[in-house]
């Protein structure tokens, strides 16, 4: 079965007031920064396939269908402890952070080792993508995206055939990051995924949020966006990825492994030690909601985990 069946299309899973106001907020930015619909990006050009309402993706598991999540909760309440842990201050803190020139290398196990810029990086294929967003803290949202698949951007560097995993390394610069002046975390961030999960078409790197360049407090000018996985793995400001034969630790192990463990699937059925991770809070909201397995991309990952021990391998 092609990827593309596995997507229902948007306007059909999407309240269709929300799909048809966030088509007209696209089509009423302008071009420049959508990163999606430049022609040198190569939108509808052979390379790329062209963007359609099937690359928009919130699966049709929940009932009535999940809004998309206003904007000022996605982008005023954010994680990012580089700056801080105060949810509310970073949006203000992350201003300072110098986001250009900003280089990208791909290293370790691959052939051809190498360091993209963001205009390298604007001009793979653009992709659009509505995800639900599930924090391991029990609070969720869903939003749009706009970035490349990261697949794209590994198969640049050839990994060898003997490369397993991915690293992914975030900025050092406690100059402008001043919540990295103390060891709040084993800076710097560190993340990483098995390598056919960084090469599944879902995870994307992220270059803007709500049709508009990325904003500092989400991560710009790049981050990883993992839809199944607790929120910590999508790491923000990425500038290393390290192709890896061995799994390695990631920062939030290290701090603390009884607690997050490498794959941080959302999983309704594995509690965090402290708290039950059976239901979540979209942001604005209330009222809690049930969490879903894999947070609603069973049909697209669960095959990935065949054979695994979600409770052991939490
Ligand atoms: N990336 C970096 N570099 N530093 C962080 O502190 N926090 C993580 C993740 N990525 C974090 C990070 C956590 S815990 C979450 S829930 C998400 O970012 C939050 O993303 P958001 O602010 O865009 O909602």
């Amino acid at each position: 079965m092609g990827w593309q069946y596995l997507i229902p299309p948007a306007s059909q899973i999407t309240d269709p007031k929300v799909f048809q106001q966030r088509r007209r907020l696209l089509q009423a930015l302008p071009l420049a920064g959508l990163g999606l619909a430049l022609p040198q990006l190569g939108q509808g050009s052979e390379a790329c396939p062209a963007p359609s309402a099937a690359h928009s993706i919130v699966p049709p598991i929940a009932e009535p269908a999940s809004p998309i999540t206003p904007k000022k909760y996605a982008t005023g309440y954010n994680n990012y402890y580089e700056f801080s842990t105060d949810k509310e201050a970073v949006r203000i803190l992350a201003r300072r952070l110098t986001l250009s020139p900003w280089e990208l290398t791909l290293s370790g196990a691959v052939a051809k080792p190498l360091t993209l810029d963001l205009d390298a990086i604007a001009k793979l294929c653009p992709v659009e993508r509505i995800y639900r967003f599930r924090c391991v803290e029990g609070w969720s949202m869903v939003v749009p995206w706009q970035g490349v698949m990261l697949k794209d951007i590994i198969a640049l560097a050839q990994p060898l055939s003997n490369a397993r995993y991915v690293r992914f390394r975030a900025i050092v610069n406690p100059k402008e990051m001043i919540g990295q002046r103390h060891p709040t975390l084993d800076w710097p961030y560190e993340e990483a995924l098995r390598l056919d999960e960084a090469m599944h078409p879902l995870t994307l790197l992220a270059t803007g949020l709500y049709g508009a360049s990325l904003p500092p407090q989400n991560g710009a000018p790049l981050r990883l966006v993992v839809p199944w996985k607790y929120g910590f793995k999508s790491i923000k400001a990425v500038q290393h990825i390290e192709l890896l034969t061995e799994q390695p630790t990631t920062t939030w192990q290290r701090a603390a492994p009884r607690e997050y463990g490498f794959y941080a699937n959302v999983n309704p059925e594995v509690a965090h030690p402290r708290w039950s991770q059976r239901r979540e809070v979209p942001l604005g909201q209330s009222r809690k909601q049930p969490t879903l397995m894999f947070n609603g991309y069973a049909e697209q990952v669960a095959h990935l985990y065949q054979g695994l021990d979600l409770q052991q391998h939490y």
